[in-house]
């Protein structure tokens, strides 16, 4: 049996973090995630996307049992929460939520986890169990007082050493460090998990603050490298994407299944760089963004005020036409491992298997020392 420091502090089982993958729901992943062990991460970004993408907002609502005309944007939260605290009552399971720091974030950011915090008042269950508050695409420090009143066990995901720094500044209890292998949101200053993970380790991990690593863990050889290396786990999204409970449309999660080897690509997301399957319809956006926000592959972030906007018209076209079933105009978010993920099988399975080779590869590493 394997245990970190990441399953005391939080209470779950194995030591690997399904991750959030606003603005799309994973409330029926989190779920399930939760009741496997591991610890169940709630998107929340999709409450954000009712102008700009309503049909994702819609997704979104009805993934927690809510009306997106009707109820309002608190009422849809505290049902996705209540959803996922009814969903697990039986294993006990712990969850999360993963929320958007970013300056254009700032007031959903504010509701979601101002109502985390009311329903934890409210309800000594979800007290207990909804327990931790993953921030993320932001800086960390101007959520520290708010944040450090509260019993919550804080994570924040961030791609640097430097910014790393700023997490401990802050008070953050876990810091995820994320390569640039991972799905959808990358940095615009790209470091991947071999060589940013130690790094962050060797910068910030002791007794309070622990260091988990995220881009490119999907199975038990990539676990039980980070555990090696000093990590106290791994979250994972592309691989928890690909699994029979997780809330993305089939054609997104048969996608993934499909990527060959060097299958994806980075181009322009709304918050910045973002890694895409390749198809034409993501080469096509690649070209364009080459030609309208070249910092994307030179490293120099553009400001969302002045970037071209058919950009971004452009992704929600394409996301929304795979909630469409759209192959053509369909265009899918993923990390590189996605040529890594080869079935979807159920939550309970993966999380078994995973463990299960985690658990010989670091039986076996004693016998190299001889
Ligand atoms: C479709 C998709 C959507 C994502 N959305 C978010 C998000 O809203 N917030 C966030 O912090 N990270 C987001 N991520 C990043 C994941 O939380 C995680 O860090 C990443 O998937 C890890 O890399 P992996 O895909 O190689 O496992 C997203 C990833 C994917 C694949």
């Amino acid at each position: 049996m394997i245990k970190s420091k990441l399953c005391d502090i939080t209470g779950i089982k194995y030591p690997i973090i399904q991750a959030g993958m606003g603005p799309f729901p994973t409330t029926n992943l989190c779920i399930a995630s939760a009741n496997a062990g591991v610890l169940g991460i709630l998107s929340s970004s999709g409450i954000a996307s009712d102008a700009n993408q309503p049909e994702i907002y819609g997704v979104f609502c009805r993934s927690g049992g809510a009306d997106p005309e009707k109820d309002s944007k608190e009422t849809v939260l505290r049902k996705i929460f209540q959803k996922v605290l009814d969903g697990t009552k039986e294993s006990q399971g712990i969850f999360g939520v993963n929320v958007m720091v970013s300056a254009e974030m700032r007031e959903p950011a504010e509701l979601i986890i101002g109502t985390m915090l009311k329903v934890r008042e409210e309800d000594p269950e979800m007290k207990k169990r909804f327990k931790v508050l993953i921030t993320s695409a932001g800086d960390p420090l101007p959520w520290s007082d708010v944040i450090k009143k509260t019993d919550l066990v804080w994570m924040h995901v961030m791609p640097s050493v430097k910014a790393a720094l700023r997490c401990k500044k802050a008070g953050v209890d876990v810091i995820i460090a994320s390569g640039h292998e991972g799905g959808f949101h990358t940095s615009w200053e790209p470091v991947h998990s071999m060589v940013l993970l130690p790094a962050v380790i060797d910068a910030v991990a002791d007794e309070n603050t622990l260091v988990v690593g995220t881009g490119g863990f999907c199975d038990g050889k990539t676990l039980a490298a980070a555990l090696v290396m000093g990590a106290a786990g791994a979250q994972m999204g592309t691989r928890f994407l690909a699994t029979e409970e997780s809330d993305f449309p089939p054609l997104w999660k048969q996608a993934v299944v499909d990527t060959p080897d060097r299958g994806t690509l980075v181009a322009r997301g709304f918050v910045g760089p973002a890694r895409w399957i390749k198809n034409p319809r993501s080469q096509e956006h690649a070209k364009n963004t080459l030609e309208k926000s070249p910092g994307v592959y030179l490293g120099i972030p553009d400001d969302y005020s002045t970037i071209d906007m058919s950009l971004i018209d452009y992704e929600n076209e394409s996301i929304n036409a795979v909630y469409k079933g759209d192959k053509e105009k369909a265009m899918m978010a993923a990390g590189e491992s996605a040529q890594r993920v080869t079935d979807m099988p159920k939550v309970h399975d993966l999380v078994q298997r995973i463990m299960k080779e985690t658990e010989e590869i670091l039986r076996a590493v004693p016998r190299l020392l001889d």
